[in-house]
């Protein structure tokens, strides 16, 4: 579990990076080798979004290659990236045109950071198509790329999630109750950790199974410099002010 801030947590990427076929949903403690970030293609899903942004700033510190971004239609990429980064459009809710970004990046790994980070949306289904449809997309179009009549080398999955989506412990929360990374997940608190914890089971079940080669890194909060926290119109200022 890597509860670091995307600021702090390049040795984690690079230790994701660096695995072997996985099965596990733990991050940074299962790789077999140590194989640097520097010449894999990468492929970065919510590059836009908070997290997005620091983690392609860390993989521009380390890769020679470039990074490729996938966006939706009408959202540039962050100023001052310049030419090493790729915007590639696309949405996680069209299969197509994830397989199409997987197919042009040619990427070895892929960064999946889009999703529906909130307190609350006037609308539940949002967080299912956000959280748990784009997710099963990716797995679908991963899955898609690699059985087309010319197969290329499965791109490594890190997809990203979050500490709540173990949900609560059972009892309160005392030394005996508290959560292992072998525990089962408990009730889940939010809409947002519900779906995320789901989206976690489907990219779970596609390593388990073999399909896609991947873990998920369960971050917790993470600081710094976050739009969604300047920003008067979204639940969480509503929620502080
Ligand atoms: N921030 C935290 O403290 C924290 C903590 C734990 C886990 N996480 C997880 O980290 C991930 C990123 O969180 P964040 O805080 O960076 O969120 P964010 O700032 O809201 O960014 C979300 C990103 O997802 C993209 N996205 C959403 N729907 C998409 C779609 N249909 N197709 C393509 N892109 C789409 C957004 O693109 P647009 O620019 O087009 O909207 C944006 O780039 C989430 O999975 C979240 O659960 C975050």
């Amino acid at each position: 579990m890597c509860a670091s801030s995307p600021l702090q947590c390049e040795g984690d990427l690079q230790a994701m990076v660096a695995g072997g076929d996985s099965s596990s949903s733990q991050a940074g403690c299962w790789h077999s080798d140590c194989a640097s970030l520097t010449g894999r293609a990468c492929l970065v899903t919510g590059a836009t979004g908070f997290v997005g942004r620091n983690v392609v700033d860390a993989l521009l510190r380390r890769s020679a290659r470039p990074i490729y971004c996938l966006c939706r239609p009408g959202r540039p990429l962050p100023p001052g990236w310049g030419d090493a980064v790729r915007r590639i459009e696309g949405d996680m809710e069209s299969v197509e045109t994830l397989e199409a970004a997987i197919t042009e990046s040619q990427c070895e790994v892929i960064f999946n950071l889009a999703g529906l980070y909130a307190w609350w949306a006037p609308d539940n289904g949002s967080f299912r198509r956000a959280n748990v449809d784009s997710v099963r997309n990716l797995l679908a179009a991963i899955t898609n790329v690699q059985s087309d009549p010319a197969p290329r080398s499965r791109p490594k999955l890190i997809h990203v999630s979050t500490v709540l989506a173990y949900g609560r412990t059972s009892g309160g929360l005392t030394p005996e109750t508290a959560f292992t990374e072998a525990s089962p997940a408990g009730p889940c608190s939010s809409a947002y950790a519900a779906s995320k914890a789901e989206g976690d089971r489907l990219a779970l079940a596609a390593f388990q199974a073999r399909e896609v080669s991947g873990c998920i890194l369960y971050l917790a909060c993470c600081l710094g410099a976050d739009h969604k926290l300047v920003d008067p119109r979204r639940d969480v200022m509503r929620i502080a002010s």
